[in-house]
């Protein structure tokens, strides 16, 4: 495996493989892996024949107060990992060479990036939008891999490719879940195990909501507080959003119909956490 610090060079590497015929798959991610990254990257292993894993904390997705300087950074462990699940190149840039100089060119996503965290997340996806083109540009894949924990960076990244006619299909990989349901996340190391134990609530009160709305619930007032009750079972548990709406669109829904998407965002402590489920109410 290569490990790659400067745009240069993976360009290089990666130009290789395409010349010899390689589909290229490409796993940006932050760092701090877990198995929801390593899920994303066997997917990637699976369908591609050369892959690209990039660990960039990306200070531009940050809002002043939120925990860029904290985020975990262990890049020793984090390469071990990708060596293992059979990366081809780790590309692990400095600030300095992804915003050498004051950046003046961001890509803004409209509608989509104002519900559910683009609420209280100002800029956070102005900074996802800006960076994943820079990595596209960079590494130019094939197939770039997305986890569905952040449905929302999701849905921004599938509307900015086909806006703006990006070369490369995403590909959006299930949620990966400790065995108590709590979807794994860089951020739950900074969870106690009490707030941990609080946490579980979460995905519990989306599993109920989902046999709500398979029951046949059609009234989302009536399924948020059904959600809410669940949650407010731990007192450290403080609500952001708790929101049903159109999977595509992420608008708002009153009724349930279609493919849905029911999102999560609460506060544990100082640990702001996010989850969601879909519903296909079609199938
Ligand atoms: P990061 O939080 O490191 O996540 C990288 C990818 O892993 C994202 O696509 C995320 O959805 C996915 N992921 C995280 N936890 C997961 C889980 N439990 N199951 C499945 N997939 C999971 O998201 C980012 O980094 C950044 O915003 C980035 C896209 C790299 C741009 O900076």
């Amino acid at each position: 495996m290569k490990i790659s610090e400067t745009i240069k060079s993976v360009r290089e590497l990666v130009n290789t493989a395409r010349k010899a015929g390689k589909k290229i798959g490409f796993v940006p991610t932050m760092g701090a892996l877990h198995i929801g990254h390593i899920s994303l990257i066997e997917e990637a292993v699976k369908q591609c024949d050369f892959v690209a894993v990039s660990i960039f904390v990306n200070p531009t997705q940050f809002s002043v107060g939120e925990d860029f300087q904290k985020y975990p950074r262990p890049l020793q462990a984090d390469l071990e990992i990708c060596k293992k699940a059979g990366v081809d190149v780790v590309f692990a840039p400095s600030i300095k060479e992804m915003y050498p100089n004051e950046n003046l060119t961001w890509v803004n996503v409209e509608k989509i990036t104002e519900p559910l965290c683009g609420k209280s997340r100002h800029g956070h996806f102005r900074g996802v939008a800006t960076v994943c083109t820079k990595l596209f540009n960079i590494v130019v894949p094939d197939f770039a891999y997305f986890g569905q924990k952040d449905a929302q960076q999701a849905a921004v990244i599938k509307q900015m490719i086909s806006d703006l006619n990006m070369p490369v299909e995403i590909v959006v990989c299930p949620t990966v879940r400790e065995k108590d349901g709590l979807a794994v996340s860089s951020r739950n190391q900074y969870l106690s195990r009490q707030h941990k134990k609080d946490a579980t609530l979460i995905y519990k009160s989306l599993q109920k909501c989902q046999q709500m709305i398979l029951a046949g619930e059609e009234d989302v007032s009536v399924i948020i507080d059904g959600i809410g009750q669940i949650l407010s079972q731990s007192p450290a548990i403080e609500i952001e959003y708790i929101s049903v709406v159109d999977a595509q669109t992420l608008q708002n829904l009153t009724k349930i119909s279609g493919k849905v998407l029911v999102a999560i965002a609460v506060k544990i402590g100082s640990t702001r956490l996010i989850d969601n489920i879909l519903v296909d109410t079609n199938e």
